[in-house]
This record gives structure tokens, sequence and C-alpha cells, in this order.
């Protein structure tokens, strides 16, 4: 699920290897390596457990040479994070690199056995290795080899060989796991994210479905599933060179808003097959753990916290286990209670917020059966200290108000939800794929949401004057609700709460005036008319009210109403679709004010003291 780079070049490519590892290292790793061939047939490999950074180093120390090469982050799913498991995995002459999952890898290492291959690691990926060395000994060309391989490949994978008596050219085979070529000038590359190459080039093929394809430095072949000589499209990338390149944004976070599609592509990207939740591709023990689970205990601070309050409901209405969210801050230092076979998940963009990574440290002394951690930053203290970890993989986050970091945690934990459900049996197939459809079909509905960046603009002034807003949701919508408000107040200084809907004539109600702006996300769920009769009990004390709702939800505007109709999109995905025009709302309103966008006052991005 992680980086691959390769190169075929007539100077050394060993940095540009690793440099593009390093660009891919925000998706999430825990080990890389690099295998390079020099125009003497001279292999050099170099693995490392850990950061890229340890990989640079002993990439240095060898003065590694040569114009052939490929490289891999590894994020394990078939055995532990170790240096033996690291790719590049070679048999004989041949070295491969491996993103993704082979299913039938059990098998296919009885059959390689049976023929006398030796494993050296415990990894789905070294059949690849050996089925590409055994088959090339009947063919006429590696690529042909690696045709004949990945007929016998199930799973959905991205792999790349090259085979050390000929470093003129490697070969790479698509199949659910994207790769990209990148066009040099009498060079060539390839890398599983163009991102990996855009300091080598602008000129990108994308290899589609069931591609394989032969690069040398002066060519490029490829050849579809059946095996027909096809030409591919080339594009120019203007994609950004640098992470932290604002481009044609304003700000960062205007910036991070717009990325939303492609974060979430990213962090679906290898874990959803058409109609399921790839359970694996969570981490190497998720599915051992996730079929034991009777309690969840989430963890976090501020948005990483409203995105757990959010998924709440879904681990109790889908999964069926119970789950309990709690601040660092407060968790960290009362008695607690431990349920049994309670699993620990702390969320957080950064990884290193300090109440989290204490009260991380303090519940693994209490009997939890596990810890893990959805997470945006790969190598961070969560993801090293935690049994096991998700990675986000949303790109850096700059903006101090987080904004893609909370989308994609909510789509890391719905992913999560269906598979706790189906291996605890309260998840059906058809309830998989209405899921897993909708989820597939997210990055779309976010777009669309996007496009009401101008309307939410034009409701903006109306709130630049005001002192307050109150955000009100019901059901899941009410941590959306939370996290509208909390957006809000960090980067316009607006003082702002959310409510339960219901729990407005507790007490709120109070507030309600022509100065108290009063915004309601309103999706057209079973909770829709109860949520009107709210609406209508601010109405009715003549509250200024803006209204989200699906444009089914049958709400009439009027001068003191104003509706924003969104397009309908499946109930599930609803909570992430409806915090986009949020985020969109308060950075309009924040740029009228005049305020420090990226950095608001009194804020730092990763809180690492208490
Ligand atoms: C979000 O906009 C805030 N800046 C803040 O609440 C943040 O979410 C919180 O500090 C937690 O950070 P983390 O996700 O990096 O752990
Ligand atoms: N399944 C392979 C492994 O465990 C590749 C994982 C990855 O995509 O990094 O080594």
């Amino acid at each position: 699920m992680c980086g691959i780079v390769g190169a075929v070049a007539q100077r050394d490519v060993a940095e540009i290897l690793v440099e593009g590892l390093r660009r891919l290292e925000y998706r999430g790793y825990d080990s890389a390596g690099v295998a390079v061939v020099d125009s003497e047939s001279n292999l050099t490999r170099v693995r490392r457990l850990g950061k890229v950074q340890e990989l640079a180093d002993a990439v240095n120390e060898q003065h590694v040479a040569g114009g052939t090469g490929i490289a891999h982050t590894r994020w394990a799913t078939h055995g532990e994070p170790s240096e033996a498991n690291a790719h590049p995995h070679m048999s004989g002459d041949i070295a491969v690199v491996h993103n993704g999952i082979i299913e039938n890898h059990e098998e296919l290492r009885e059959l390689l056995t049976g023929r006398g291959y030796v494993f050296t690691s415990q990894t789905d990926t070294e059949v690849i290795a050996h089925l590409v060395e055994w088959e090339l000994r009947t063919s006429a060309s590696l690529i042909e080899a690696l045709q004949k391989t990945a007929k016998q490949l199930e799973g959905a994978y991205g792999t790349v060989a090259v085979d050390r008596k000929d470093p003129s050219r490697i070969v790479v085979a698509r199949s659910g796991s994207p790769i990209v070529i990148g066009l040099g000038v009498g060079e060539n590359f390839l890398a599983s994210d163009q991102l990996a190459l855009l300091n080598v080039t602008r000129r990108f093929i994308y290899l589609e479905e069931g591609d394989i394809a032969e690069i040398t430095r002066r060519e490029v072949s490829i050849f579809d599933a059946e095996g027909n000589a096809v030409e591919r499209e080339e594009h120019e990338s203007n994609a950004e060179h640098d992470a932290g390149d604002k481009g044609k944004y304003r700000h960062f976070m205007q910036k991070e808003i717009f990325e939303q599609p492609t974060a979430l592509i990213s962090t679906m990207e290898g874990r959803l097959s058409a109609d399921s939740v790839i359970t694996n591709a969570i981490g190497v023990k998720a599915e051992e753990i996730l079929s034991k689970v009777e309690h969840v205990q989430i963890i976090a601070c501020g948005t990483s916290y409203n995105s757990g309050m959010a998924a709440r409901y879904w681990f109790e209405s889908i999964a069926g286990v119970s789950c309990d969210v709690e601040i660092a801050s407060e968790f960290r230092y009362r008695k607690f209670v431990t349920r049994p076979n309670s699993l620990l998940v702390t969320l957080s963009q950064s990884g290193e917020t300090a109440d989290t990574l204490a009260a991380l440290r303090l519940a693994k002394e209490k009997g939890y059966m596990a810890a893990m951690t959805i997470c945006n930053v790969a190598g961070s203290s969560l993801v090293r200290e935690s049994d096991f970890a998700f990675m986000t993989r949303a790109g850096t986050e700059i903006g101090v108000a987080s904004t893609k970091a909370f989308t994609t945690q909510l789509a890391a934990m719905l992913m999560m939800v269906v598979s706790i459900g189906r291996l605890q049996g309260r998840v059906d197939q058809a309830q998989e794929t209405e899921i897993v459809k909708a989820l597939h079909e997210l990055p779309t509905a976010i777009e669309k949401a996007l496009a009401f960046d101008k309307e939410i603009e034009a409701l903006a002034p109306d709130f630049a004057d005001k002192h307050h807003t109150l955000f009100l949701g019901r059901g899941e919508y009410y941590p959306i609700a939370m996290e509208a408000s909390l957006k809000l107040k960090e980067i316009s200084y607006i003082h702002a709460e959310a409510y339960a809907a219901g729990e407005l004539k507790h007490g709120p109600l109070a507030l309600i005036d022509a100065d108290m702006p009063v915004v309601v996300v309103a999706p057209n769920n079973d909770l829709l008319e109860k949520l009107k009769s709210n609406v209508e009990e601010v109405r009715a004390r003549g509250g200024l009210l803006y209204v989200f709702a699906d444009e089914e939800a049958g709400f009439e505007g009027d001068e003191n109403m104003k509706i924003i109709k969104m397009p309908h999109v499946s109930e599930i995905i609803a909570p992430i679709f409806y915090t986009v025009p949020m985020q969109l709302l308060s950075y309009h309103i924040a740029l009228i004010k005049g305020t420090d966008v990226d950095q608001p006052r009194n804020l730092a991005k990763a809180v690492t003291v208490e």
C-alpha cells in the first residue's frame, strides 16, 4: 500500500530513488529499501527498518552506484516490519518491489517451495520474485516472465521487477494499485504516485488496470491485460512540486480543503475492493484484533476528538461494538475502568499531540487488548508507540486549522467499522457492498460540496460582524456541528457553540435573537422531522437561520431562514460531505475578518506540550 519508485538512466539513480521515497513518506511506512544495478550487472541492495533517512544514510555510506534501480517503502501486511521483510525481495538475479496484497500467496509459496525455492521472508511479496525467476527460465524476456507471473497472482498490487543480468530495463505490472510512468530525456522513471517524481519530470503516463509495461532509457512499451500493445496518453502535470507550496490557493487551509477528494482517494487506495474493505490492509494485526474487540475507547484532542465523536455512532450502529470517546487531557488524569476486550484508538493528525501521547502511554499499563492509532504522520510518536497504525495518508497538513485530517480520519474509521462488523458477523455482504460503494463515491461527493464555494462565500458577510454563532445538528451531525464551531472559533475568533439540536430548549434557546446566527446541518435522515421542529423553535424566536439541507429535505426558506440546498448523497457518507460546507463557511468568514487564517493567534499546529 506504500511507495514504489523506479528509474532507468545513465546517471546514478540511488539519490533519485531515495528522494522519491522521501516524497512518499507521508503515506506511512515501517521500512524501506532500494536495489540498484550498474552497467556491469553488479546489484546492490540496501534495506532498513524505520525512516527513509536511515536508508538514505546507509545508501550514502555504501556509495551505491548504478543507473537502474527500484525502491520501496513498506507498510507491512504479511510479516512483521523487519529488515528481512523489507523490499526489494530477491530470487536469483531478480529483484522485486510490491505494493498491495497477494491473496493466494500461501498456495504459491507451497508450489514454489516444491520447486526448490527457499523463502527468506514472511511476506506475500516474495512469491512474486520467485515466480518471475521461474518464468524467466522459459521466457524470451523479462516482461514475458512478468506477464506469465501476473496471470498467477490474485489480489491488488503494483509490482516492479529488475533483472541483474539485464540492467537496461525494468518491468512493472498494475493491478489495483496505481503506477505512473515518468518520462525523462534519455531516462525514464516510474512510481506509485507522481509526487515521487516531480523533481525529475512533469510528463507522466498513467497505467491502467491490468497494464504491464517495460521501461528502458529511451522507450516505454505498454501491454494490456490480454497482452496487446497499447498506447496510453501522456499527461503534463501541473501538480505542485512541493507540499509546502500554496500553489494557486491563497491559504494552506483553502488548499487543504480543496485537496480533500484526492486525500480521501489516497486514504482508501488499496484498502477497498469493488465491494469490500481489505482488512489486512489496515495493518498486520488488524484482522486478529478487530475480530475480537468488544469495546472501542477513542482518545483524541480538538478536531480529532470531534471525528471520534462522529465515528462513535458508526461503531455502535454498524459494527455493534460499544464505543467511548474522550478528550485526552481528561482521560489521562482520571481513574477509569478498562472494559474487557477494549481496543484503545488514538486519533491524531500530527501523531505528536502531548496529551494524546500521554494517554496512550498510560493506557498501555491498563490492560487494553491493543493500542491502535489513526494518524496522518508517518514515523510520529503515536505511530511508533502504538501496536498498530492506520495511516490516513491525507498528505502534509500545514494550516493550523485541521481540515483534510478530519475527513480522512472519518473515512478510515468507516473502513474499520465495516471490518469489525463483518469479522463479527454483524455486517453482511449486502451492507458491506453498499457502504463500500458509498465510499467509492465519496471523492466525487466532496467535489460537489466544494462546488458550493461561491454560494457559501456570499453568506460570509452575514456572520463577519457578529460576535457569536450557534451550530446545530442531531445524531452524528452533532459532532459535525462541533467541528464547524471549532473551525469558526479558531480562524475567525468569533465565539461559536455547537449544540445537539434537541438540547436547545434546555437552555441555549435563551440566547436566540437577531444577532445570533444559527447554522443547521440538516441531511435527509430519520431525525429530520425532529430537527425541523428544532428549527421552528429558533424561527419562532426571531433567530437568523442558515440551513444546509439535503435538496430532498423539504425546507422552504424566507427572509430569516436561508436554505442552502445540498445534493443528496448516500446517508452513510453524509457526515463527511456536510463537513466541507462548514469548513468553507469558516474560511470565508475569516477572510473578511482579515485574520491570519493559516496561523491563528495563540495556536500551534502540533501541540507537543501539555
Ligand atoms: C484543529 O483545527 C486544531 N488546530 C486542534 O484542535 C487539533 O485538532 C488538536 O490539537 C489535535 O491535533 P492532532 O490531531 O494533531 O492530535
Ligand atoms: N504485502 C506486502 C508486504 O507485506 C507489501 C505491503 C506494502 O504495500 O507496503 O510486504
